[in-house]
């Protein structure tokens, strides 16, 4: 058994306090209300955590890692402030790969050098047991997390078809492939020759590679927050490699709370997570579950006018923002719109669905951006019921989750997924650009075609601009 030197107690201290700060900034994060001061500690705790290993070990060139460290502070920068809102999945799936690969690269450089990592004994240059473990380990899940990462990023972006790619035999495969993985890893601790290593390197980017195909679209933000998971994990077990608490701590944390997003998530489209890992859903994404071909069924249009009137005369308004009202930038429009009817004395709420949009909290994000105040926002389970009593059910943008199908037709790609009953509102105003138009599961809403549904059809900021126009 080798010994690890303990840290110095300064050190300790500044990696507790990062890890400290850390904590505070998941649970500054859970509600849009704390989330800048959230964003504050775990900029802090990261400043303090990269400070202290930078004051605390010698390295030879000090300038390269500075230099490196202000290429990349700059890169995230420009990145960070040119990225639209809806590019946000692909963009954090495309910073996970880098986690991934950040992981693979150390434990490559430990490998080949193990004693400058203190993870070998200098004389007999044979790699601690325990060392080969971890090593072996965060080599896999960072390879893993890297290779799923790019698929999910290539699906997200349009690079690749958001469908299932269903090989045959693909759960044998896989599983071959993983049981082959960790026997190489536990052989690994018996036997440190190069090819097992690099053979569970390699097996692992084609696992990851092989685990996401099959995911389709409609999954990838489970998919997402899984391999956020994994690119903790695989942190934290660099750093029991390298010796550093400060990497253990923060890979924790960020493998448990991507792990219990992805279980919300799958709880709020009700899937089972084990059923989204074993892929395949949206593969029968089409105009299905919405009843009779939709040409064929009546629906009404109405004007911005006759949206101005009826919401004008109401008592309580519900607004029910979606993926269209992030594309069209709408939120401030409709920010002035419903200030315009709560001057009218019209009771305004917001219904959040927590897989509107296209990530977790996205439309909280957009309403906060346009300073929409954070009590008239109201999470699903909030304000379902509150439906029935509303005059009008605004939904702009949104469609998914508003499909009763989810709700009536087991043949729907959504089915079981809770949805916003806007149906039982006295009127229903839906914004969205065409009749032919489907949301993310590519799919027909009989919401549409509701006696008391009213279709704005057009782009949800031009058509709140007009509404607003109206009401003056
Ligand atoms: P969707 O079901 O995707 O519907 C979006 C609607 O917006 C469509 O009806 C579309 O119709 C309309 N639209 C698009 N651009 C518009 C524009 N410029 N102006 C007006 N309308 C526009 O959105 P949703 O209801 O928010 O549901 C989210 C879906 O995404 C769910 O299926 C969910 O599972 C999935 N998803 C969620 C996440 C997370 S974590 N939030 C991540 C990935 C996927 P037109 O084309 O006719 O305009």
């Amino acid at each position: 058994m080798h010994e690890v030197a303990a840290l110095p107690w300064p050190v300790a201290l500044a990696y507790l306090v990062s890890g400290i700060l850390f904590i505070l900034a998941l649970r500054g994060l859970s509600s849009p209300a704390s989330s800048r001061n959230g964003n504050r500690f775990g900029m802090a705790g990261m400043a303090i955590a990269v400070g202290t290993t930078l004051a605390t070990h010698k390295f030879l060139d000090m300038a390269e890692i500075l230099g490196a460290i202000v290429i990349g502070g700059l890169i995230g920068f420009v990145i960070a402030r040119r990225i639209a809102m809806t590019a946000m999945p692909q963009l954090v799936a495309a910073f996970h790969s880098l986690v991934g690969m950040a992981a693979v690269v150390v434990g490559a450089a430990a490998f080949l050098s193990p004693v400058a990592f203190g993870i070998a004994d200098p004389e007999t240059l044979q790699i601690f047991p325990v060392s080969r473990i971890e090593m072996g380990l965060g080599v896999a899940i960072g390879a893993i997390t890297f290779s799923g990462s790019v698929i999910a990023f290539l699906k997200l972006n349009g690079n690749m078809s958001g469908k299932p790619i269903m090989l045959p035999m693909r759960h044998f495969i896989n599983l071959g492939t993983l049981a082959a993985i960790l026997g190489l890893v536990a052989y690994f601790v018996t036997d440190q020759s190069p090819w097992i290593f690099w053979t569970v390197t390699a097996l692992s980017f084609v696992i990851g590679f092989l685990l996401i195909i099959p995911i389709g679209g409609a999954d990838m933000p489970v998919v997402v927050s899984m391999l956020n998971s994994y690119s903790g994990w695989a942190a934290a077990a660099m750093g029991f490699t390298l010796h550093n608490t400060a990497m253990i701590i923060t890979g924790a944390l960020v493998g448990s709370s991507g792990a219990i997003l992805s279980y919300i998530m799958c709880r709020a489209m009700n899937r089972s997570f084990i059923s989204v890992i074993a892929g395949g859903f949206g593969a029968e994404a089409g105009p299905s579950g919405g009843g009779e071909p939709k040409e064929q069924r009546p629906w009404k249009r109405g004007s911005a006018e006759d949206a101005a009137f009826l919401m004008e005369q109401a008592e309580n308004v519900i607004i029910i923002p979606g993926y269209g009202m992030a594309v069209s930038q709408a939120q401030h429009a409709l920010r002035e719109m419903s200030d315009m009817l709560k001057e009218a004395g019209v009771n305004v709420k917001y219904a959040i669905h927590p897989v509107a949009g296209r990530m977790p909290g996205h439309m909280n994000v957009l309403l906060a951006e346009a300073s929409v105040p954070y009590d008239e926002v109201f999470e699903l389970e909030d304000i379902n019921s509150e439906f029935s009593q509303a005059d009008v059910a605004f939904v702009i943008g949104a469609n998914d989750v508003t499909n009763p199908a989810a709700k009536t037709d087991k043949s729907s790609p959504i089915y079981g997924m809770p949805v916003l009953d806007v149906a039982n509102a006295k009127t229903v105003l839906f914004v969205k650009r065409s009749m032919g138009g489907v949301g993310y599961a590519g799919v027909d809403n009989d919401v549409f075609y509701m006696d008391n549904t009213m279709m704005l059809l057009g782009d949800a900021k031009k058509m709140v601009e007009e509404i607003v126009k109206a009401l003056d």
